[in-house]
């Protein structure tokens, strides 16, 4: 397996940003992997604790490295959103190249003391690193944040604190939210500017569900060079696979019922990648 530094600099460079799909079994894995690899895109496959505690942290490990190998693309296991540095020890010792310390609802120097610590066992192992500085709104598995809770990232700070921590990456929180919006959202692109100027690693938007096409492409225009979505492929996969249940009540195969939700979830996939630009890069 290999880590995301080499991919997130292409991308910064090349002005498009690298798709990171969240997973949570077999079936979600190889639609995103079959979809990135008729794209010709390279792809960050992200499992939060929640995935790693329903599928298991082996199981995972193995599928993306069978992929990896399978697919002439390059295909990255990353964490997502971990907090608990002995689970990310463990997937570092499974070959796990790329992970994210999310230490972001600790004070500013507990979350640069937990990040820096992360970083120095996790360059060991040659791994990346991602943290985020700001609080993202909204849900994600069992992280929830209230809109007033949420925080954006002040760009004289996150020079301090890249520079502090010695992270790979950065998120960025600059007015997206996890899960579902309720309105549309309003992305600061001014602080997102200000950021790219004085930051130089890699900038990450989380949350990209539901955000419109161009506010996100305008993201990348100004820097971000990794897109996270979860939410948006969770839903035509489950409500292509209740219509099925629910129009085949005799139908009892797993093989059989779940294949139009994946190929909805395909298109979504589909969608993404051009969305982030990253289709023909490989
Ligand atoms: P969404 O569920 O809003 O797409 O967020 C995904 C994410 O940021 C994963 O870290």
């Amino acid at each position: 397996m290999i880590n995301s530094k080499e991919l997130l600099l292409h991308a910064q460079k090349n002005g498009y940003a690298v798709p990171a799909f969240n997973c949570h079994n077999l079936e979600t894995i190889q639609v995103i992997v079959e979809t990135a690899n008729e794209l010709r895109s390279p792809v960050i496959i992200a499992g939060t604790p929640g995935t790693f505690d329903y599928a298991g942290r082996d199981y995972i490990q193995s599928i993306v490295e069978t992929a990896a190998k399978k697919y002439n693309i390059p295909i990255i296991l990353h964490l997502d959103h971990h907090t608990k540095i002995e689970d990310i020890e463990a997937s570092l010792k499974l070959g796990t190249k790329s992970v994210m310390i999310d230490a972001s609802h600790h004070s500013y120097d507990e979350n640069i003391a937990i990040v820096k610590k992360v970083v120095e066992i996790a360059h060991k192992f040659d791994a990346t690193v991602e943290a985020e500085l700001g609080i993202l709104g909204g849900q994600e598995d069992d992280l929830v944040v209230n809109e007033k809770d949420s925080k954006y990232t002040n760009p004289q700070q996150a020079v301090d604190f890249v520079k502090k921590t010695g992270i790979d990456s950065l998120a960025v929180a600059i007015g997206t939210a996890h899960g579902l919006y309720k309105e549309e959202p309003k992305l600061d692109f001014e602080r997102l500017k200000e950021i790219r100027n004085l930051v130089t690693i890699p900038l990450v938007l989380h949350g990209a569900s539901g955000v419109p096409e161009e506010a996100v492409k305008k993201a990348i225009s100004l820097g971000i060079t990794k897109v996270n979505i979860a939410t948006e492929l969770k839903i035509p996969f489950s409500s292509k696979l209740r219509e099925y249940l629910v129009t085949h009540p005799e139908e009892n195969d797993p093989r059989k019922y779940m294949k139009d939700a994946k190929k909805a979830m395909a298109e979504i996939v589909k969608e993404k990648i051009l969305m982030c630009m990253s289709q023909n890069r490989y």
